[in-house]
């Protein structure tokens, strides 16, 4: 038998546990990273095989490390450990754990610096600064805040801080009142923003079609990578971030029906978040392929023209920033629990080392887009590029593979009958993918593009 409880806490219901791993999923991927990763490896061929990766592959190795933290109830290393010690099985399984606690401090350290920037923008729309720019003036507003260093790592720093904070004050507290209300609210302002883009711009058309019409001839071999990338990063999975707070689940939830929850709420944001920008992208005559800046330049030129837009647009990059913030306690989580597991030290001392250390690596991120513009590191890739493109594109799909290939090949039966006991309908169909379906699939489009 597995535990009942976590010695870190537990989430009070079912619903908090959605609502927390919800979460953790919808963040800066979906509004910030899904729309310009589209926009740079050509639209509907991406999504389609982004929502491919999300619904075959995503879905089933969510359940999976759900079920595998929820049996485990400790860190994900010490989860790892213990079930691969239950089943008999090498401890070489808890390597699972520890690449995805350093997968968390890779993403935590580039994702608050581009949260800062989110942050920083509510004051630069609450300012009035937007007021009826135009195309060319928001591209400039954006490139001369990245290019200040002081500014950017002020912000990126503010950030953390506000991460260790809530991350310190530990599971449930501060959180539920912050996914409860703020998602709902985020999700109300896309849909006003994608009327918006729907009534205004006048090339809504455009840009479902540049979303939903795929176009075979401009697919190629590394977007496949970039969206297999981004179906994982999107859910936050493949690093323990789920299986961390599975950890802390009732015992009585459904996991499969949690996990479809959370996988359809995650991508609808996405999807509206793209039907957005690139309206916007097409009416202003802008690049789809312009990397980062995408969400910055496209949403404050929209928030420029609309009656009341300075406070709308405060008010969305405020919902952004929480959003990011509900995501980065979930990234430190595995590395947090960790570190009170094995030190036996407080959370509050736990998740100030770790985003201390993210911190610093973060800086990395932060110079990227100024003072260290020059300094390459892996293929002439910025800092920036290296770590988002390592953790994401590598360290994810590679974590998220060894945790199906764990669970549908080397985790009990009985620990596994008695976590799905309610989902018993599935049951057949998560086995075939869990064993192999998802390991061959995320092997084949690393031995595509690695060969
Ligand atoms: N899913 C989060 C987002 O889309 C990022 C994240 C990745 C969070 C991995 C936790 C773990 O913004």
């Amino acid at each position: 038998m597995s535990n009942v409880t976590s010695a870190h806490g537990m989430w009070s219901s079912k619903m908090m546990f959605i609502l927390a791993a919800a979460g953790s999923a919808v963040g800066l991927g979906n509004i910030w990273r899904f729309p310009y990763l589209a926009g740079e490896n050509g639209g509907g061929v991406f999504v389609l095989a982004y929502l491919v990766c999300i619904f075959l592959i995503g879905v089933p190795i969510l359940v999976s490390e759900i079920l595998l933290g929820r049996a485990g109830r400790q860190s994900p290393i010490n989860s790892m450990r213990m079930l691969a010690k239950q089943s008999g099985a090498s401890s070489f399984w808890q390597v699972i754990g520890w690449l995805g606690a350093l997968a968390g401090f890779m993403i935590l350290s580039f994702y608050a610096v581009i949260a800062g920037w989110a942050m920083s923008y509510v004051v630069e729309m609450a300012s009035g600064n937007f007021v009826s720019i135009n195309a060319e003036q928001a591209s400039t507003v954006f490139a001369e805040f990245t290019a200040d260093a002081v500014s950017v790592v002020g912000w990126h720093s503010l950030f953390m801080a506000l991460t260790i904070y809530i991350a310190a004050r530990g599971v449930g507290k501060g959180l539920e009142t912050t996914v409860r209300y703020l998602m709902p609210a985020l999700l109300v302002l896309l849909l006003v923003l994608v009327s918006y883009s729907a009534l205004a711009t006048g090339h809504f058309v455009e840009g479902l079609k540049f979303l939903f019409s795929p176009d075979f001839d401009s697919f190629n071999v590394d977007s496949l990578l970039v969206a297999m990338g981004q179906a994982f990063f999107t859910l936050s999975l493949g690093m323990g971030a789920i299986m961390a707070y599975g950890a802390y689940m009732p015992k009585d939830a459904s996991i499969i029906g949690t996990a479809t929850t959370i996988a359809l709420l995650d991508t609808s944001v996405a999807l509206l978040s793209g039907l957005v920008i690139f309206p916007l992208v097409f009416a202003n005559g802008l690049e789809t392929g312009q990397g980062p800046g995408l969400m910055f330049v496209t949403l404050p030129i929209a928030f420029g023209q609309m009656p009341g837009g300075h406070i709308f647009g405060a008010i969305f990059f405020t919902l952004v920033s929480f959003a990011a913030i509900t995501s980065s306690i979930s990234l430190m989580e595995p590395a947090v629990a960790w570190v009170v597991e094995k030190l036996d030290s407080s959370r509050a001392k736990g998740a100030m080392l770790v985003g201390v250390i993210a911190w610093i690596l973060g800086l990395g991120s932060a110079f990227s887009f100024n003072i260290g513009a020059d300094i390459t590191l892996l293929a002439g890739m910025t800092f920036f590029d290296t770590m988002d493109y390592l953790s994401n594109n590598v360290m994810l799909p590679l974590g998220g593979m060894l945790i199906a290939v764990f669970t549908g090949w080397v985790l009990k039966d009985q620990l596994i009958e008695e976590e799905l006991a309610g989902d018993k309908v599935w049951l057949n169909l998560w086995r075939l993918i869990t064993r192999f379906v998802a390991p061959t699939g995320v092997m084949v489009v690393f031995v595509m593009t690695f060969l």
